[in-house]
């Protein structure tokens, strides 16, 4: 299968990043990555540590500015638009380092999630006090119901640090669901979790696909990779090196040396 196979076509495109640079202390971590990330499938960003992976994501959600180039979600230049504007257009992301509200209580942590609350206005708190306990009530019954398909469900009244390390994972992908994200950008979902949770959030991660919601997510393990992504994009010293489909991209000499050889060695010496 070609590349252009495996992204799709052209006008599938649900997100386009071009010449993308962005340094620090004059060190630049990212260096012209050029991609587009296609409609409705799962797309793996990999590459060595230090590659630029997460700041490009920083960079996609408005978490971080760029120093230069473009970015698009769908047909609208979201070039350097704040965090909030993006997360309207459908796009959230969870962080490799979880970032649970840790003094809130599970069920808590995804009641902050959904867009557009009118609970968020002075005005409707005030004079339409009714929708704004509809409201509150359903997103109190959605995020149970979201709970309860991640398995999080009879922690809801626990704070979100008491936690492992797995549960935290599971909660911060719980709460980019509640904002019914149409793209979701996971940064290492699965680093640190133990072989039976990634098995279970590989399966999410594909039912949210089935459900039409487009994953980008930045994942080391190949073998993951290789069972739930469709597209593959390598990222080496901020530029984008190769995209295709992991088959095509283990016969790509530069990808090996630079990622694939790395983490094929140490496969074998582990
Ligand atoms: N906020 C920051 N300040 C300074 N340097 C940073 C910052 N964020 C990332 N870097 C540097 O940018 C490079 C790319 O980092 P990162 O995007 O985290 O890579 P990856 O996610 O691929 O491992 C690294 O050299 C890292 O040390
Ligand atoms: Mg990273």
């Amino acid at each position: 299968m070609t590349d252009q196979e495996s992204r799709g076509s052209s006008d599938e495109m649900i997100l386009t990043c071009e010449g993308l640079t962005k340094a620090f202390l004059g060190v630049k971590a990212v260096n012209g990555a050029t991609f587009e990330v296609p409609k409705g499938k799962i797309t793996a960003l990999i590459g060595p540590n230090g590659a630029g992976k997460t700041t490009v994501v920083n960079i996609l959600s408005g978490a971080m500015t760029s120093d230069s180039g473009t970015t698009h979600i769908g047909s609208t230049d979201v070039t350097n638009w704040p965090s909030y504007k993006i997360a309207r257009l459908g796009l959230m992301r969870t962080f490799q380092l979880s970032r649970e509200l840790g003094d809130l209580t599970v069920l808590e942590n995804l009641l902050v999630a959904p867009k557009h609350q009118p609970g968020e206005s002075l005005v409707n708190i005030f004079l339409r006090p009714s929708l704004v306990k509809r409201v509150e009530c359903e997103n109190v019954e959605r995020a149970l119901g979201i709970l309860q398909t991640y398995g999080l469900y009879d922690l809801r009244d626990n704070r979100a640090r008491e936690l492992s390390g797995g549960q935290k994972k599971l909660l911060e992908i719980s709460r980019g669901v509640m904002a019914s994200p149409t793209l979701l950008l996971l940064d290492e979902p699965m680093a640190g979790v133990n072989p039976a949770l990634i098995e279970r959030i590989g399966g999410y991660i594909l039912d949210l696909k089935a459900q039409g919601v487009t994953v980008l997510m930045i994942e080391h393990n190949l073998n993951v990779v290789e069972k739930i992504c469709d597209h593959v994009i390598v990222l080496a010293e901020g530029k984008t090196l190769a995209t295709g489909r992991l088959s095509d991209l283990r016969a790509n000499p530069e990808v090996v040396t630079a990622y694939l050889g790395e983490v094929i060695n140490a496969s074998t010496h582990s």
